[in-house]
């Protein structure tokens, strides 16, 4: 299990990654294909949200999903298992302590698991080793500071700086989506190539309002409220405000924006 993660392994977080995925399945995975075939490594799979939309979309390729913790894998696998795939193997392992053989895969794709690291470029550097020459790897992660709203709120601000202060206190950076260029440069990736995807929300989309900026993005801050007062990091009244901001931006006139950075980039 890992110690630090932020946003914890609850019923209420499993819906929340279950929502997240759904909403942005068309924004995020219109280009997610991976040829008949080929061998695919998803590093943090967690409770399966991507792997069923990866395996559905390539059904000739084959996937191994991995996490950290058994008792998302085990949800993962239900999943799988459900939707009637059978292109995906799970194990329970951590990326730093992998023990794989190197070369081994073709792609190798993760999402929303780099923000979580204390060693984001070392856990690129061991994903490149896992790569065969040529091969690619798909990352997506969002960040934090590109979330904007209408009406805007300076107390909604501050309960979303507590999310991101919460995160780097457990050794991650939950405004990683701008650094995954440099990153993966850094790693020693090539040819990387990166597109801002832009989560638009007004009333005239109602299923982003509620999948998207309720479920998953007002959800996400909510959950923080008692560590983050605990942190000492902001006051309950000041929080709460903040939540009812958030909520605020879900009515007919309410705007909300936010940008996942999907990056693609090759082993030379
Ligand atoms: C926000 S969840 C994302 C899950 C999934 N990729 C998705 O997009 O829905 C982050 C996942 O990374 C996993 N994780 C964190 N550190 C890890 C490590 N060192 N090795 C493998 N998985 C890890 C956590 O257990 C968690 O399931």
């Amino acid at each position: 299990m890992c110690k630090g993660y932020v946003h914890g392994y609850d019923s209420r977080e499993k819906r929340r990654l279950k929502d997240q995925a759904n909403s942005l399945v068309e924004l995020l995975h219109s280009d997610t294909y991976f040829p008949d075939g080929s061998r695919i490594l998803e590093v943090g799979c967690g409770i399966g949200a991507q792997t069923v939309t990866l395996a559905r979309k390539s059904p000739n390729a084959s996937f191994i999903s991995f996490d950290i913790s058994e008792e998302s894998i085990l949800e993962a696998r239900g999943k799988i298992e459900n939707g009637g795939l059978n292109n995906v193997q799970f194990l329970c392992a951590d990326i730093f302590n992998f023990g794989l053989e190197t070369e081994l895969f073709d792609h190798v794709f993760v999402c929303h698991v780099l923000e979580h690291l204390s060693q984001p470029d070392n856990a690129l550097s061991i994903m490149l080793s896992l790569l065969k020459v040529g091969g690619t790897i798909t990352v997506i992660e969002g960040d934090h500071g590109s979330a904007y709203f209408y009406p805007d709120s300076q107390a909604a601000q501050k309960a979303i700086q507590c999310q991101v202060e919460l995160q780097k206190l457990t050794g991650g950076n939950a405004n990683i989506g701008r650094e995954i260029y440099p990153l993966l440069k850094a790693a020693g990736f090539s040819s990387v190539n990166v597109s801002p995807r832009m989560v638009y929300v007004d009333s005239s989309r109602p299923e982003l309002v509620d999948g998207f900026t309720k479920n998953t993005f007002t959800a996400m801050i909510e959950g923080v409220r008692e560590s983050s007062i605990a942190a000492g990091l902001i006051s309950g009244t000041t929080f709460d405000d903040g939540i009812r901001a958030l909520y605020r931006t879900t009515e007919l006139d309410g705007v909300f924006c936010y940008t996942f950075f999907k990056a693609i980039g090759t082993k030379p």
